[in-house]
């Protein structure tokens, strides 16, 4: 009875996903839109070394050096297109927006680069095998171990102005650098890039969170015996208050963390995250959540679409592994990715300068970047969209 009811499960379960034609038709349509966006991004960007970070609401573009935690994310995107459509133009136009990161090499003043090297050079590795990105990514691997400490048993996030060791903070957006180090220790053999990503996601785990499975953004350390000193609301309204896209790198980087080393505690974390922005009484019905899940003027709080991608792009995944919960991760992911493939956040063909979807937040407590279209949305959408139209063929 009990096998009967498991193969009607499975079948229903099967049935649904190669059904999906609606989700293939969103791909499409996303993709479409995606190269106009991004060939009209590219023109505007006359310098070779600027890199796109969001929209002014004066109607130009702000941009970041190489050294900017955003800089990796556009030619990334250039790397999905190629990814998708694989035709030479988008290649080519991948490696141009690529070379100047190269300056990142020996750099050892940020732990983002996981954002900065890991995305587009992991990408341009996977779909060209040339030798200078593997080498990239194990020297900005190298880069990033210099801001281990043993005694603290994490990546040191953002360092202090006068040079202080304290406070040693750490933010929750810091797992989502763990995935290059995850890669590096593959490509080369070399365990230590593994044994601190593990290190940094158990303490991770140990002392990021709540009881009611959201997550601090900051948490500070003393440099010198790692205890916890505090916490700190960061890009949140409080220390207190759950971030939306804090909830959403920690859902995907623990997610990240189960692929990589099968690590049960780590799923489980996952799995606890995903259930939080599922259950949350405060999610908008169209998934894209306001940018504070306790911001104080809900519901007139800008929403957070960054957020939503990176939410549905680490459900396409959390799906494949998380024992009955197939049909509920993949159905959330689908319905985020059909809300920021409408009307409502899909930027209209050549409009605000090239970017692909609107209404995400960078800071709203220093008024950067708000209710904006931000590279690190488009990032996630394109990584989610292919996520979803792979599907049936990863699983
Ligand atoms: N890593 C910074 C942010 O998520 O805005």
């Amino acid at each position: 009875m009990k096998q009967t009811l498991r193969l009607v499960l499975t079948f229903c379960l099967l049935a649904f996903i190669a059904g999906d034609a609606a989700a293939q038709r969103i791909v499409r349509k996303s993709f479409a839109r995606a190269e106009r966006q991004t060939a009209l991004l590219d023109s505007l960007l006359t310098s070779p070394d600027l890199f796109p970070a969001s929209w002014n609401t004066d109607g130009t573009i702000k941009t970041n050096s190489a050294r900017g935690w955003i800089s990796g994310f556009f030619p990334a995107n250039i790397w999905f297109l190629y990814e998708y459509t694989r035709d030479p133009k988008w290649l080519d136009m991948a490696r141009r927006r690529t070379a100047p990161l190269d300056t990142l090499r020996r750099y050892t003043k940020t732990h983002d680069l996981g954002f900065m090297v890991g995305c587009p050079c992991a990408a341009a590795y996977r779909l060209t095998g040339e030798e200078a990105y593997r080498q990239l990514l194990i020297d900005a691997s190298d880069a990033l171990l210099t801001r281990f400490s043993p005694a603290v048993g994490l990546i040191r996030s953002w360092d202090n102005k006068n040079g202080d060791p304290n406070p040693y903070r750490v933010i929750i957006d810091n797992m989502m650098n763990l995935e290059m180090l995850f890669t590096v220790s593959k490509l080369t053999g070399d365990k230590r890039y593994y044994d601190i990503a593990v290190c940094h996601a158990d303490n991770t785990l140990k002392n990021h969170f709540r009881p009611d499975n959201s997550c601090f953004h900051i948490v500070c350390y003393d440099a010198e015996t790692g205890r916890v000193t505090g916490q700190r609301g960061g890009q949140g309204y409080s220390a207190a208050s759950a971030w939306s896209r804090g909830q959403s790198w920690a859902l995907y980087g623990f997610t990240m963390c189960y692929r990589e080393t099968g690590d049960p505690r780590y799923l489980d974390r996952a799995v606890k995250c995903a259930e939080y922005f599922i259950n949350h009484p405060r999610l908008p019905e169209d998934l894209v959540p306001y940018w504070d899940y306790d911001a104080p003027g809900i519901p007139d709080e800008p929403r957070d679409a960054s957020a939503a991608a990176i939410t549905a792009s680490a459900l396409l995944e959390l799906a494949k592994y998380a024992p009955g919960k197939e049909k509920s991760y993949y159905g959330t992911a689908r319905k985020i990715l059909t809300s920021l493939a409408s009307d409502r956040y899909l930027i209209p063909a050549g409009k605000k300068c090239g970017f692909l979807i609107d209404h995400s937040v960078g800071s709203k407590p220093s008024g950067s970047q708000v209710d904006v279209p931000i590279i690190y949305g488009d990032y996630y959408f394109l990584e989610a969209l292919l996520r979803l139209k792979n599907y049936k063929t990863q699983k």
